[in-house]
């Protein structure tokens, strides 16, 4: 394994660009190859059954770019599919569900923690299990989203229909008393400010890609894989569909211009 190997990131579309973003911080010299299954987007409401197959797949065009360690950037991916993607690779890979799990039991003080996901990250209580095996004495309240997904890719991140959407799905954990609330999905630290104003700033909010780059620094470091080289690091970005959708979405995503996006041939939705 050479360190200057790109890190490979795949996700089901856009919204793993917030992970990328997480990344790009903690690992500023690290070579990306991104690719995001623009095709077939949203995963969440799908089976784990096809999403296992889906993930197969995604993992295959990361492999084909030699990359050294792959993140699973896609919440629902990382919640039915790590097990498979992990035997696949044959290289370490990092879901984002246990990073996150692993920060909110660090951050609640009640022990009362609030996930919200995608319908299938929910219904695997895939964080569920993970923080009850950190903490069996937690509480976790699991609550789906699936209408922040486009909201987020609409850029709707300070408008009155998302605040009132945010309100109905929240308000069944403010009853709940929680004080740690998980993003359990890529694109919902885009909507953090209209979450944390329903929330009154009251709730410790946990971006699990945040989590995931500070786990996949570490992991680097131990393995002595870290790019050791200072020059600007090379991103590459591929789908399956629609490239120039994702430039203009993935710059709002990630804050920054992408350059040339890449179409993989042969995904059909
Ligand atoms: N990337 C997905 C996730 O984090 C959200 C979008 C989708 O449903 O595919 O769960």
């Amino acid at each position: 394994m050479n360190n200057a190997q790109p890190i490979g990131v795949f996700d089901s579309g856009i919204g793993g660009m917030t992970v990328v973003r997480a990344l790009m911080q903690h690992l500023p010299h690290e070579n990306i190859v991104y690719f995001g299954d623009t095709a077939r987007v949203p995963y969440g409401p799908k089976s784990p059954q096809v999403v296992r197959e889906y993930a197969l797949q995604d993992t295959d065009v990361l492999l084909q770019h030699d990359v050294k360690l792959i993140v699973i950037a896609c919440n629902t991916v990382s919640a039915v599919a790590l097990d498979i993607v992990q035997k696949r690779a044959k290289i370490p890979v990092v879901g984002v569900i246990l990073p996150g799990a692993d920060a909110a039991v660090l951050a609640s003080k009640k022990k009362r923690i609030g996930v919200i996901g995608t319908l299938g990250t929910i219904f695997s209580n895939a964080y569920t299990n993970a923080i009850r095996q950190l903490n069996p004495a937690i509480k976790v309240f699991g609550q789906p989203c699936p209408l922040f997904v486009p909201l987020a890719e609409e850029g709707w991140t300070d408008h009155k229909a998302t605040e009132l959407i945010a309100k109905e799905y929240l308000f069944p954990l403010t009853l709940e008393k929680i004080d740690t609330l998980v993003l359990g999905c890529t694109h919902y630290p885009i909507l953090r400010k209209v979450i944390n104003k329903v929330l009154h700033n009251d709730v410790m909010l946990i971006d699990s890609g945040e989590a995931t780059a500070v786990i996949v620094k570490n992991m680097l470091t131990e393995l002595h894989l870290e790019n050791t080289s200072i020059m600007k690091p090379n991103l590459q970005f591929f789908v399956s569909d629609v490239p120039h959708k994702f430039a203009e979405i993935g710059e709002r995503f990630l804050g920054t211009t992408l350059g040339k996006v890449h179409r993989v041939e042969g995904f059909l939705s």
